[in-house]
């Protein structure tokens, strides 16, 4: 009874509950672009107001980077964090986008009503659903039904520089019985899910240099090396003609699939017609002999994600360039350990390297994959509430990006992540023209409402 009257709440509030959102999607936090900074900032002063609004005792946290947003409301029954990120990706292409991303709106698809802007989806929209549940209940009984913390960080999408030192330094204080994180999505777009594996991320910038300056490739071309030439030969052997990874030692603690997972997994029937076809994609080019979700959520990935050297502006220049450079990424399952993988790698490349050139590396973010047992009863009960609210099943999933906040959690404060979050396949998160479904923001809403229902 009590239940239905918060979710009343929540419908009656949804307006009100868009437009704080849309409030919030108009500060352009940034968090890897310097320039940004103070709207980080801002970002971090917002949320500290509302929760303070809400009766949540909140703080600005300094850190060397972006500050961390905490605050906490003592209550009865269990102690709850609830982890999410204000920072948002940068907006290139912004030729791409068909409004101002940080002039948000809400738009009539034929899918339906979206809200459309950068970081709707990742992860403002996902971290606001959690702190309307939280005033839709407190409206109506005047308090919440536990103890709470709330952890927001402003550093997500730039690897989380200042997050470890920052959770060690205040490990007491950010210790609770469970860790929820609003920072994932359903399950092809509608079904309810629950992530229990993630995958980890090494990221490597790799140059290549050959001769001092650029060369006039008519009066050097076939005598010089070219360094392009050598970064593509490179990068075209990372891989071998079935998709698996050449690096030597690469595949050291990736596990099989255990039987139970893969029967789980093949329960849930995913379509991967239909999830590359969206794309405008039809076959699958990892590993040959792995399924689609395999190569999704529980197989290592070697990702060539920008290349770059020599004359790429208009017309042409017959240059042969001095430098080429490439930024490669690799997201890591099981016992993978990113920094022996970084070493090989490095090592790999080193060995292949011709005479006359040299290499430099640059390493960003290394995290292990990680994974959380389902044991723990609030699993249960979380699973029930979300399906109770989606009417389909709640699954138990693995997702392919990283958030390597979920493995801190338990190794720095040994507190079991839970991370239940609302988007959908084609918020097109990272590129332009975001978006966040309305049906994401009110049932994600409505969805923590009998979350808290269930945990309390
Ligand atoms: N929200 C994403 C993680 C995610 C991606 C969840 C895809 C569900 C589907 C998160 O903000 C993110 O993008 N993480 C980065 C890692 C970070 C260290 C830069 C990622 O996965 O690339
Ligand atoms: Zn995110």
């Amino acid at each position: 009874m009590s239940l239905d009257a918060v979710l009343s709440r929540i419908d009656s509030d949804l307006p009100e509950a868009m437009d704080r959102l849309l409030d919030l999607l108009r500060i352009p936090s940034i968090s890897t672009d310097p320039a940004f900074k103070q709207d980080c900032d801002r970002a971090a002063d917002w949320l500290v107001a509302d929760l303070n609004g809400l009766g949540v005792k909140t703080q600005k946290r300094t850190t060397p980077g972006h500050p961390m947003v905490v605050g906490h409301l003592d209550g009865d029954g269990p102690h709850l964090l609830f982890y999410g990120h204000y920072d948002v990706q940068p907006v290139d292409p912004l030729e791409l986008w068909d409004r101002d991303p940080f002039d948000p709106q809400i738009e009539q698809t034929a899918k339906g009503q979206v809200i459309r802007g950068r970081g709707s989806s990742d992860d403002k929209g996902q971290l606001m659903t959690f702190i309307e549940a939280c005033r839709a209940w407190k409206a109506v009984h005047g308090s919440l039904p536990c103890k709470l913390t709330f952890f927001l960080e402003g550093e997500e999408e730039s690897g989380s520089p200042s997050l470890v030192p920052f959770m060690e330094e205040n490990a007491e204080e950010l210790k609770s019985d469970i860790a929820l994180i609003c920072d994932t999505g359903l399950f092809e777009s509608k079904t309810p899910a629950i992530v229990t594996m993630l995958r980890g991320l090494l990221g490597e910038e790799i140059t290549i240099t050959g001769p001092d300056m650029d060369l006039h490739s008519g009066m050097y071309g076939g005598v010089a090396i070219n360094p392009i030439r050598v970064m593509s030969r490179i990068l075209a052997s990372l891989h071998d003609d079935e998709g698996r990874i050449t690096i030597p030692a690469f595949y050291d603690g990736v596990p099989e699939l255990s039987d139970e997972l893969e029967a789980q997994w093949q329960g849930l029937a995913f379509d991967h017609n239909t999830f590359l076809g969206d794309v405008g994609l039809s076959r699958p080019a990892g590993e040959q002999d792995r399924t689609p979700l395999e190569m999704i959520w529980s197989r290592p990935t070697c990702e060539i994600n920008g290349i770059w050297g020599g004359y790429t502006g208009d017309g042409f220049k017959t240059v042969l360039p001095s430098k080429a450079q490439a930024k490669v990424s690799f997201r890591l399952v099981g016992d993978q350990d990113p920094l022996v993988i970084r070493e090989n790698f490095r090592k790999m490349i080193r060995d292949m390297l011709p005479e006359d050139c040299e290499v430099s590396f640059g390493g960003h973010g290394a995290s292990k994959a990680s994974m959380t047992e389902t044991e723990n009863p609030a699993f249960d009960a979380a699973r029930k509430a979300l399906s109770d609210e989606w009417q389909v099943p709640a699954a138990y999933v693995g997702c392919g990006g990283s958030i390597p906040i979920a493995g801190f959690f338990q190794n720095i404060l040994g507190t079991t992540p839970m991370l239940v979050g609302f988007g959908k396949d084609d918020d097109a998160i990272h590129s332009p023209n975001e978006k966040y479904d309305v049906e994401s923001f009110h049932k994600g809403i409505r969805s923590w409402a009998r979350i808290l229902e269930a945990l309390t």
